[in-house]
């Protein structure tokens, strides 16, 4: 069999940082021959989106970065592994700048659609994680990527993760998953998807990753309302694509009347830089 190529994806700009230790031990637990490739994901240069929907008209993008990079590496491995550090009870920003470029995304789906990929979110403070495994998770599921766990570990100083006598065995366990068969969700979170993340509405929760709902019975078991939809098949991810397409005509259409009432606005303001 050809040795399976594993992307790390570093969240953090420490070296030898927790994020970075625990990727390379997860790795070498893997019971494949494997290679192992890392990007350092906040040594990136990611431009912010323009919002010029050129993508998605089938031009190039017209910002110089490493999207196409990154894109090209995920493309061409097995299997990814995903850390990023928690700040400020949120994922590394670097995962939500390229979460921002998604459009771009659609170039590569085809290709990346149902790859397997564990994510881990490294604490430093119990009950201090806030929302950073759904910014994960967007990322991942944005990408079509197969999220076959998603964890939270923690460690604050660098690389102290190896201090830890659990993390061998949890380490050992996530790279058995990394190509196992995905089995059926664990955990309290979105019976859709697994995100622990939810809106809280009168009688039901609204999940903040795919938009499903569902509530609690009084015996604790969790019933699904409704799919969200948000990601679903392949075939759904190129209809939205279709649907983003077709707005550029609808914009057209509408583009006199909404002039008509942003221009009175324009003049308006002073604007200040740096
Ligand atoms: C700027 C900054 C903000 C942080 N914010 C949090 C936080 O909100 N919650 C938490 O549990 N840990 C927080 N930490 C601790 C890191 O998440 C933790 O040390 C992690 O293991 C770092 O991973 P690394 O060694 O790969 O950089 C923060 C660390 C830094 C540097």
């Amino acid at each position: 069999m050809k040795p399976k190529l594993i992307l790390g994806l570093v969240g953090s700009p420490r070296k030898l940082g927790n994020c970075e230790v625990i990727i390379k031990e997860i790795a070498r637990r893997i019971p494949y021959e494997h290679t192992l490739k890392l990007i350092r994901m906040p040594s990136l240069s990611i431009k912010p989106c323009s919002a010029c929907y050129g993508c998605v008209m089938g031009k190039a993008c017209p910002k110089k970065d490493d999207m196409d990079f990154l894109l090209d590496r995920i493309v061409e491995s097995d299997g990814i592994i995903i850390a990023s550090p928690v700040y400020f009870l949120g994922a590394h920003s670097i995962f939500k700048q390229i979460t921002d470029r998604g459009f771009l995304f659609f170039r590569v789906v085809e290709k990346t659609f149902g790859k397997p990929c564990v994510l881990l979110n490294l604490y430093g403070m119990e009950e201090r994680i806030g929302a950073a495994p759904q910014t994960l998770m967007s990322f991942a599921s944005f990408l079509g990527l197969e999220i076959m766990e998603s964890v939270t570990m923690k460690a604050a100083l660098p690389g102290e993760i190896l201090l830890n006598r659990e993390t061998g065995i949890e380490a050992e366990r996530l790279a058995s998953r990394l190509f196992a068969e995905k089995g059926p969700l664990q955990g309290y979170g979105c019976p859709f998807c697994g995100c622990e993340i939810v809106k809280m509405e009168q009688k039901q929760f609204i999940c903040t990753l795919c938009h499903g709902a569902f509530y609690y019975d009084k015996g604790h078991n969790i019933i699904r309302i409704k799919e969200g939809g948000v990601f679903g098949s392949l075939e759904h991810r190129l209809q939205h694509k279709e649907w983003l397409t077709s707005m550029k005509d609808e914009f057209l259409k509408k583009r006199k009347d909404i002039l008509r009432t942003t221009l009175p606005y324009k003049e308006m303001g002073e604007w200040i830089e740096p």
